[in-house]
């Protein structure tokens, strides 16, 4: 019974979704909000060549991409650019232990699950869902994030099965299979 609710429950939040996507709500490719600190990816991860993940460390174990916190900021920003006016404004901020506030980009909607790790684990680039943000001063979001995008991928890609594939598909078949990443309904909306 009480599983019954909450199939029930699940398909009320979906139908609703579905007429908000219907009349075009949300569609935010192109959305590149003005952050508080400017801060350029592509002058860190494109010209200084900073890895994505000495910054968004964790995402290969998380369900989430951390935003680094201020303490990773000034290891470099205590010397470098010590004196320009952005750089005395996160120096303040540190010391006065208060985070600073980025606008989120990319925000699925509530009744999906995802998660970073399997991703990065199965290889997939951080590009090839965000984009060449190496290239962006100002985060720009490259893609709508729709159902269809995702199972795009889950039904035709060529990825290995990864220690933690929690299906333990056995790799000799893994390959031959024309479905090898999952697409039950209750792996993206549980
Ligand atoms: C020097 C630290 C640093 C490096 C290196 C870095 N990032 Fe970021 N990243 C940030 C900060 C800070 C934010 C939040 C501010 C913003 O959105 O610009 C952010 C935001 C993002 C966002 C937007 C998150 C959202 O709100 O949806 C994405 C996507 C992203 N980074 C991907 C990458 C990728 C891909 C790389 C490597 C090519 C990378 N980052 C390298 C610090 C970094
Ligand atoms: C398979 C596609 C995919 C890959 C690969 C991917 N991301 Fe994401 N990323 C997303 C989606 C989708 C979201 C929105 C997640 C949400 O709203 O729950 C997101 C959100 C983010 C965010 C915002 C915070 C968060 O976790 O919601 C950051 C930062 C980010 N990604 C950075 C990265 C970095 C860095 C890499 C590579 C190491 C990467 N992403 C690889 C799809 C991907
Ligand atoms: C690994 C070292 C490193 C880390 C970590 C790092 N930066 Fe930087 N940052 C640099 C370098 C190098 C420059 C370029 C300095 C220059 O060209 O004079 C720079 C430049 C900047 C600038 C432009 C300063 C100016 O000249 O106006 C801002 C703003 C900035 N960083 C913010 C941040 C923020 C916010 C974080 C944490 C999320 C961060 N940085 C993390 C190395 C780093
Ligand atoms: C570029 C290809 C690609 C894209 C895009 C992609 N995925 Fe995946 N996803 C995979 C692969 C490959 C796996 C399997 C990883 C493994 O087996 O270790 C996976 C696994 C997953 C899992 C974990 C299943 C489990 O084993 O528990 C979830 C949940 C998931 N994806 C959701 C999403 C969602 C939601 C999106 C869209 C926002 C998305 N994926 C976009 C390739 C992709
Ligand atoms: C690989 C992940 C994934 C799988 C598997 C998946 N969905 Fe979704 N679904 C999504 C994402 C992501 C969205 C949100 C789309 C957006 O924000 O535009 C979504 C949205 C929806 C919506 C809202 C309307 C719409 O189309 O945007 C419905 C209804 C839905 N899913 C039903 C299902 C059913 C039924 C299944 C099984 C046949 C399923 N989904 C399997 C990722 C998935």
């Amino acid at each position: 019974m009480r599983e019954h609710w909450r199939l029930t429950l699940i398909a009320i939040v979906l139908l609703g979704f579905g007429t908000w996507k219907l009349l075009g709500m949300g569609e935010n490719v192109g959305y590149s909000p003005v952050q508080p600190i400017p801060f350029s990816h592509k002058l860190h991860a494109g010209d200084n060549h900073i890895p994505c993940q000495y910054c968004h460390a964790g995402v290969d174990r998380s369900r989430l991409a951390p935003i680094p916190a201020l303490n990773v900021c000034m290891g470099c920003h205590a010397v470098v650019a010590a004196n320009t006016a952005p750089i005395k404004l996160v120096a303040a901020a540190y010391a006065a232990k208060k985070p600073i506030e980025f606008t989120r980009v990319y925000d699925l909607p509530q009744f999906v699950y995802f998660q970073h790790r399997w991703h990065i684990a199965a290889g997939i680039q951080c590009q090839t869902c965000h984009g060449p943000v190496q290239n962006m001063d100002q985060i720009e979001q490259v893609k709508q994030w729709t159902m269809a995008e995702c199972l795009n991928c889950h039904r035709n890609n060529d990825y290995l099965p990864t220690p933690n594939d929690k299906y333990h598909r056995d790799p000799a078949t893994f390959h031959n299979r024309a479905a090898n990443a999952p697409q039950d309904c209750n792996v993206c909306h549980n």
